[in-house]
């Protein structure tokens, strides 16, 4: 792991977690005092974030919103009473609303693919003995791997042009973090060490993907027999992350309209039964004034075959 400037040791799990003074700069990867003199650092955080540019998810911008939507409390992600409240936590309702817990045992394993800053893996550890998540964003990894070491870390959330304020983000209560891993990798190349999983989320993943059949193809090796799939998904499909010759749904097939649903059906009906189709609401806050509502379609799969 990438080695954190002292100040940002001083941060200890239990405790506030938040050093006066200083703030997490997901560019550098580390907390530094909030008005920075050294000019090589700043020279280093703008050719970062020149570099940053070739993905969205690797900007400062999409880290603080997806702290926010991890970790933000209610009032700090929508502070408008009229606004839709029930979108909010999103992470932790893909696991509540999807995991039927009574079909786990002591020993579960979780997997959670595309998980970002890590809110859904450690709410896994709720219940799953042990949980690995996994994140081509070396920086999301790093970010998680930072609220699991030290329980909590500062970022800023963006209000208005140039103006911000400065949140927290802590780890859950309730939580072993010590039952979680995570590690940067590649949802349609996975190491082959893993092992076999009670249950996989892929929490708005597969329209990310530049092709998403061969993450699917992946997934029966990765259940157990009688293992839960969660797939939540807004299906927006974009050519920007994925080829239009590799979309799951959202077009013309023989002359009729192919959905997501009738995609994944096709794709895993061999090796899963659908046992749940639910819609799941979402936020994501990019400024005070503007935020993204999004309604996720969450399908729940069983593996296949003999315990
Ligand atoms: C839309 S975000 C969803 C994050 C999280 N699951 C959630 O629901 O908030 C998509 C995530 O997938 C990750 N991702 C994109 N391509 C990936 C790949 N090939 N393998 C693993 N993760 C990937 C991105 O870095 C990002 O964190």
């Amino acid at each position: 792991m990438a080695p954190y400037g002292k100040s940002f040791n001083k941060i200890q799990p239990g405790r506030e977690g938040f050093v006066r003074g200083t703030r997490f700069d997901p560019f550098l990867r580390r907390v530094y005092p909030s008005e920075p003199t050294n000019p090589f650092r700043v020279i280093f955080r703008n050719i970062t974030r020149f570099m940053s540019e070739v993905s969205y998810y690797e900007t400062e911008q999409a880290a603080s919103e997806y702290l926010l939507l991890h970790y933000g409390a209610p009032v700090e992600v929508l502070p408008y009473s009229y606004g839709p409240s029930t979108s909010l936590n999103y992470p932790v309702r893909c696991v509540i609303e999807c995991l039927d817990k009574g079909l786990l045992s002591p020993k579960a394993r979780g997997l959670d693919l595309g998980c970002s800053v890590g809110r859904s893996s450690f709410e896994l550890a709720r219940t799953c003995h042990q949980v690995n998540g996994i994140d081509a964003s070396e920086r999301y990894i790093d970010i998680a791997n930072m609220l699991k070491e030290k329980g909590a870390l500062t970022y800023r959330r963006k209000d208005e042009g140039e103006l911000f304020t400065e949140l927290v983000a802590r780890l859950p209560r309730g939580i072993d973090p010590d039952r979680v891993t995570f590690r940067p990798g590649d949802a349609m190349n996975l190491p082959g060490d893993l092992g076999q999983f009670d249950v996989v989320l892929g929490a708005n993943l597969i329209d990310r993907l530049a092709d998403p059949r061969k993450f699917l193809q992946a997934l029966p090796g990765l259940l157990r027999p009688g293992g839960q799939l969660i797939l939540s998904s807004p299906n927006t499909w974009s050519q920007h992350y994925t080829p239009r010759k590799n979309w799951l749904g959202g077009l013309q097939r023989e002359g009729a309209g192919q959905t997501t649903l009738r995609g994944l059906i096709e794709e895993l009906s061999e090796n899963f039964v659908l046992v749940r189709e639910l819609d799941l609401p979402f936020l994501i806050r990019e400024h005070a004034r503007k935020f993204q509502w999004s309604v996720a379609q969450a399908t729940i799969w069983i593996r296949k075959g003999r315990y």
